[in-house]
C-alpha cells in the first residue's frame, strides 16, 4: 500500500518539478539521442542506479507550510512530494484515540495521527537512516535526501481539550523519540532532529515553556510577541504563526498598504531578533493576483514559511519568481 502511494505522489512530485524546475530536473521532455535513450531506458531498476536513500531523491526542500494537509489523499507524503517542509496535522481525541480532521463529521476510524503522521514520517526517516555496513554509527538524517539536516516541521494542532489532549500527543510521539528522531530542548539549547514538533491550536503553553527537558514546542502568537507572549523564546517556540486576517487585515487591492507592510514588518523582525521564524494562516487566497502578491511580499519580508492551501501552485510560484 505504502509503495502504491509512494508512486502516486512521487509522480506527481516530478510533474510539480518539471514545471517549477525547467532545467535537467528529468529527462523527459530532453532531447537525447537515440543510443542515450536506450541507455538510459536500460537502466531502469538496475542496482547500479539506485541507492538505499533515494526515496525523495531530487526533491528540494522549500520553506512551505502545508496547511489543512488532512484534506490532501496522502497528506504527509503530498507535501513531502513537493518538499514542503512544514505539516500540519489537525487532531481530536476521542476516546483515547487521536483522529485526524477539521471537524468531527469528517473523522474516521482510519484516520489518526499514527496512521497518517507518525508511521509514514518513521517509515521515510528509516530509509533516510539506512543500516549498511557504509554506516557505522547511527545517522539522524532528515526526510529530504538532496538536504538531511533539514528539520521537517510538524504542527499537531489540538481541537479538543488541550489539558488533556497534549499528554496522548506527547505519548503518541514515542516511535520517533526511541528513534532519536526528535527536536530538543535541554534547558540551554535546542538541539535540531529530522522532526520538529510544534503544538498549536488549544496546545497548553504551561505544559511545555516550564520544562527544561521535552522534545516539542510551542506555536506562539507573532502578533503577542510585543505583548502578552513577550516572555516566549525561540527554545519554547522556533516558530511563531499569526493569523493574517486579524492582525494585518484585508488586502484592498493588490498590495499590502503602508500602514500594513510596517506592522508586518516590526512583527517579522521582532521575531528575528528572538531567533523565532514567523508564519501568517488566513491570507488572501483570491483574487489569484492578490493572492500572489502577498505570497511575493511575505516571502520577501523575510517570513520563515510560506502558509499554502493549495501546495503545487506554491511549489511553482516560489520556483517561477526564483525564490526556490
Ligand atoms: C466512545 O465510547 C463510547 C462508549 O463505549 C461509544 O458509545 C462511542 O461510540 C465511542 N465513540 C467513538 C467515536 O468511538
Ligand atoms: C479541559 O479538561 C480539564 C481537565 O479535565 C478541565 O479542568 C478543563 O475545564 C477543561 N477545559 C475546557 C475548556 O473544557
Ligand atoms: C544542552 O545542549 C547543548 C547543545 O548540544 C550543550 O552544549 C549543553 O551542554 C547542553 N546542556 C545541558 C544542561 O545538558
Ligand atoms: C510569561 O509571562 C506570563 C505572564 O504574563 C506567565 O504566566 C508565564 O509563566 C511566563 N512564561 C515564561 C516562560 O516565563
Ligand atoms: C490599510 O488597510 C487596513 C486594512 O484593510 C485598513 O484598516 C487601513 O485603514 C488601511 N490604511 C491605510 C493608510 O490605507
Ligand atoms: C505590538 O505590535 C503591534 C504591531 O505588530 C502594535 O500594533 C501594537 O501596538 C504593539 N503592542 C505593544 C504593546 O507595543
Amino acid at each position: 500500500m505504502i509503495s502504491s502511494i509512494l508512486a502516486l505522489s512521487l509522480s506527481w512530485a516530478l510533474q510539480v518539478h518539471a514545471a517549477a524546475i525547467p532545467s535537467s530536473a528529468t529527462a523527459e521532455g530532453l532531447s537525447l539521442s537515440p543510443g542515450l535513450q536506450n541507455i538510459l531506458s536500460n537502466t531502469d531498476n538496475n542496482d547500479a542506479y539506485t541507492y538505499p536513500t533515494d526515496l525523495t531523491r531530487g526533491i528540494i526542500p522549500k520553506p512551505i507550510h502545508s496547511h489543512n494537509d488532512y484534506w490532501r489523499d496522502v497528506p504527509f507524503y503530498s507535501a513531502l512530494s513537493v518538499g514542503a517542509v512544514s505539516v500540519e496535522a489537525d487532531v481530536s481525541l476521542i476516546n483515547g484515540t487521536l483522529y485526524i480532521g477539521h471537524e468531527l463529521s469528517a473523522l474516521t476510524d482510519a484516520r489518526t495521527l499514527k496512521s497518517l503522521y507518525i508511521d509514514p514520517i518513521l517509515d521515510v526517516l528509516k530509509r533516510e537512516n539506512p543500516t549498511t555496513k557504509f554506516v557505522t554509527t547511527p545517522t539522524r538524517n532528515g526526510v529530504f535526501d538532496t538536504s538531511s539536516g533539514q528539520t521537517l516541521y510538524l504542527f499537531i494542532d489540538l481541537k479538543t481539550n488541550g489539558t488533556t489532549t497534549w499528554p496522548v500527543v506527547v505519548e503518541a510521539l514515542q516511535p520517533l523519540r526511541d528513534a532519536k528522531y526528535l527536536t530538543t530542548w535541554n534547558g540551554t539549547a535546542v538541539t535540531p532532529g529530522p522532526v520538529t514538533v510544534i503544538g498549536t491550536g488549544n496546545t497548553p503553553l504551561n505544559q511545555i515553556a516550564p520544562l527544561s527537558q521535552r522534545d516539542y514546542f510551542f506555536d506562539a502568537n507573532l502578533a503577542l510577541l510585543n505583548s502578552s507572549q513577550a516572555n516566549i523564546t525561540s527554545g519554547i517556540s522556533p516558530v511563531a504563526s499569526t493569523q493574517f486576517s486579524r492582525y494585518i487585515g484585508e488586502v484592498e487591492g493588490a498590495a499590502l498598504n503602508d500602514t500594513q507592510l510596517s506592522i508586518l514588518r516590526s512583527q517579522l523582525k521582532l521575531a528575528a531578533s528572538k531567533g523565532i521564524v514567523g508564519r501568517y494562516w488566513d491570507t488572501p487566497s483570491f483574487p489569484i493576483s492578490t493572492r500572489n502578491s502577498v505570497w511575493k511580499t511575505l516571502i520577501e519580508e523575510g517570513v520563515g514559511l510560506l502558509n499554502a492551501d493549495d501546495l503545487p501552485e506554491a511549489a511553482g510560484f516560489g520556483g517561477i519568481n526564483g525564490y526556490w
